[in-house]
């Protein structure tokens, strides 16, 4: 009788439990969720060029768009900034140093009753009109002083609000982009261990740095690199796992038994 035999690697009824080995049905569940959260990640790069790509008033991003964005220029307010760059002409210079001083005093209501208000009346309110749509309306002090405060980049509430959608988003998407992975035969142990749990540590590590950002513009340097290390993780891993399911089997005819669930043999 066979019964007493030593069962072989490939009796085991979890063998070529892998990438290379799944069923169809399992491979185009998997490669239809890689594919999706592909498009969104490629969707959130995009986005994240044209809101803090923005931020230094140059498109494409740099290192500057990240201070902006977190710390903000400290150096100055939007309506110094401005009365310096776009509406440099829209006043002689001896009311914009007029406003400028205002703005760096500290755009104290009475003073501008006096004397800001009768400039801005002059040479600003015909464009910056309650009627004007999407400029802002500069004929009253409570919009004009708003853009006369000191630009800190992100605020506290938006700050949570975005960290806590981030942590729990991204870490579901990094669930299962490495569940997927896991099913991997073949890669070297380290890569693998490396790829799985290192987008974890840099999503901590990028949140982490927004609120650090924000203290000090020092840290944005992290920021910059926990966003590269995650994008190289989910690239490693995306390619890998379809490269597996849709080349080595079906298209390099490679039979693969292991099971990927398995501890691996050293
Ligand atoms: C001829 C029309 C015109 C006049 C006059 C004008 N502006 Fe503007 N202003 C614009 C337009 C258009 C924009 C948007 C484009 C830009 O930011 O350069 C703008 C943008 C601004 C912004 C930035 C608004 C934002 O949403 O960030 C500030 C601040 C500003 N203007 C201040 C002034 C001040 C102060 C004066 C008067 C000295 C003035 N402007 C006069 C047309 C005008």
């Amino acid at each position: 009788m066979e019964t007493n035999a030593t069962p072989q690697p490939h009796d085991h009824p979890l063998k070529g439990l892998n990438l290379v080995s799944f069923s169809t049905s399992i491979k185009l569940l998997f490669s239809g969720y890689l594919t999706t959260v592909g498009v969104g990640y490629l969707i959130a790069l995009t986005q994240i060029l044209f809101t803090h790509g923005m931020a230094d008033g140059k498109f494409g991003l740099s290192f500057d768009d990240i201070v902006y964005s977190y710390y903000g220029d400290r150096t100055s307010s939007s309506l110094e900034g401005k009365l310096n760059g776009s509406m440099r002409d829209k006043a002689p210079d001896e009311d914009r140093f007029r406003i400028i001083q205002w703005v760096r005093d500290g755009a104290d209501e009475k003073e501008y009753t006096i004397y800001i208000k009768p400039i801005i009346d002059d040479h600003c309110v015909m464009c910056h009109n309650a009627n004007a749509g999407s400029l802002p309306d500069f004929s009253n002090y409570a919009n004009l002083a708003k853009y006369a405060s000191t630009n800190t980049g992100a605020t506290f509430e938006a700050l949570v609000r975005v960290s806590h959608i981030h942590i729990f988003g991204i870490s579901f998407i990094f669930m299962f982009v490495g569940l997927i992975f896991s099913f991997s035969t073949g890669v070297p142990k380290q890569y693998k261990y490396a790829a799985i749990s290192m987008p974890y540590v840099f999503l901590l590590v990028d949140i982490a740095s927004w609120w650090l950002t924000k203290l000090s513009p020092h840290f944005a340097i992290f920021i910059v690199l926990a966003g590269t290390g995650m994008a190289m993780s989910f690239a490693y891993m995306w390619c890998v796992s379809m490269y597996q399911m849709w080349i080595v089997g079906p298209v390099l005819h490679q039979e693969d038994t292991r099971n990927a669930l398995l501890r691996e043999e050293d």
